[in-house]
């Protein structure tokens, strides 16, 4: 389905219960992203971001979005059973093989330099994140969020071999979200794009875990400005130490759960990004997940056709310029009414 932006300004629109609505929705979350970030100049993403959303919904049909509910849904009396083809299975990791490999440090839990807190406290403390300082993400930091968010965690020899499971969970096991970086400011690596190697390969060229846990260089340079654009206009795409973007490749749910797969990219990926919130906390970083986007613009910044793989889900991480805030702050505790 295609967002277009209804290009005609000129024409007067007339109002209607909806367009008020949506004047609406645009102003809360302008408000929103003032009360988050406590500074006007964030603002200004958050309205052009609505303002586009909105002058979208001008041309968009409702109709897809209905009809996606309802294509996919289970229903008792229609439920067709179907042999699984084990032989079509779709490989479940993506390699770029002739790109330049880079180790990453070991994942090791957050006790040395920065005292990680409890699980509550991450929750509590989680906000979405849109102001960034300068000072650049460790790689170490970036190995943890790639590792909490899309790592191998545990392994499982089967009749056939070795069964990798990841740090998130995924429908059916199939693992169909690739997750991809692009690095603005992370010490020790240049600027430019980075595909995460989940799993290593043996001599004959089959996965394996030992070796694993890598970034693939793709293309380096700097792509800020060129993933805030294709964010809508969002800056903190450029102003984050790194966007992490996470793509479905289709094919590797659809052999299993056909039409319904498409459900489950969504879910997946969104398991992933709230893995990242967390991790991101726990090491004193903030992230905003983003869903605004071109689609097609952030494929092709990425180099995938949007067919066979596409863009479903992203977010910009980076050392917030400001402490967290939390429900426990003595400031955003209600006085209970006397
Ligand atoms: C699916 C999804 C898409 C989002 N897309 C954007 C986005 O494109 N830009 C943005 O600034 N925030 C985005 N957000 C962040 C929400 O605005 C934010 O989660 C919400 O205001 C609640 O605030 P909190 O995350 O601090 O609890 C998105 C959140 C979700 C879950």
């Amino acid at each position: 389905m295609h967002i277009v932006p209804n290009q005609n300004h000129s024409i007067r629109q007339r109002a209607s219960p909806s367009r008020l609505v949506s004047w609406l929705l645009m102003w809360e979350l302008c408000i929103q992203v003032y009360k988050s970030e406590g500074a006007w100049g964030t603002v200004g993403s958050g309205y052009r971001v609505a303002r586009t959303l909105r002058q979208a919904g001008g041309t968009m049909h409702e109709k897809p979005g209905r009809a996606f509910q309802e294509q996919t849904s289970y229903r008792r009396d229609t439920m067709e059973e179907h042999e699984l083809d084990w032989r079509s299975k779709p490989p479940i990791y993506k390699f770029y093989n002739h790109a330049p490999v880079i180790s990453l440090p070991i994942p090791a839990p957050a006790l040395d330099e920065y005292p990680a807190p409890d699980l509550f406290t991450c929750v509590a403390k989680r906000r979405s994140v849109r102001s960034f300082g300068a000072t650049p993400i460790s790689l170490l930091e970036l190995s943890r969020l790639l590792w909490a968010s899309a790592g191998i965690t545990t392994s499982y020899i089967t009749p056939h071999g070795q069964d990798f499971y990841r740090a998130a969970p995924t429908a059916g096991a199939l693992y169909p979200i690739e997750t991809y970086v692009v690095v603005n400011r992370v010490e020790d690596l240049e600027p430019g794009l980075y595909h995460y190697r989940v799993a290593g390969l043996d001599i004959l060229e089959r996965p394996i875990a030992e070796g694993s846990h890598a970034l693939e260089q793709i293309r380096t340079g700097d792509l800020g400005r060129e993933m805030a654009a294709a964010a809508l206009d969002q800056l903190i795409c450029a102003r984050a130490g790194a966007v992490f973007l996470w793509t479905a490749v289709f094919a590797r749910s659809v052999w299993k759960y056909k039409e319904r797969a498409y459900r489950y990219f969504y879910l997946d990926a969104g398991h992933m990004a709230a893995q990242l919130a967390l991790a991101a906390v726990a090491q004193g970083l903030g992230g905003c997940p983003i869903a605004a986007f071109y689609d097609d613009e952030v494929n092709t910044l990425l180099g995938i056709d949007g067919e066979t793989e596409g863009i479903m889900y992203m977010t910009a991480v980076g050392r917030p310029s400001r402490p967290f805030r939390s429900m426990t702050d003595e400031r955003h505790t209600a006085r209970p009414k006397e």
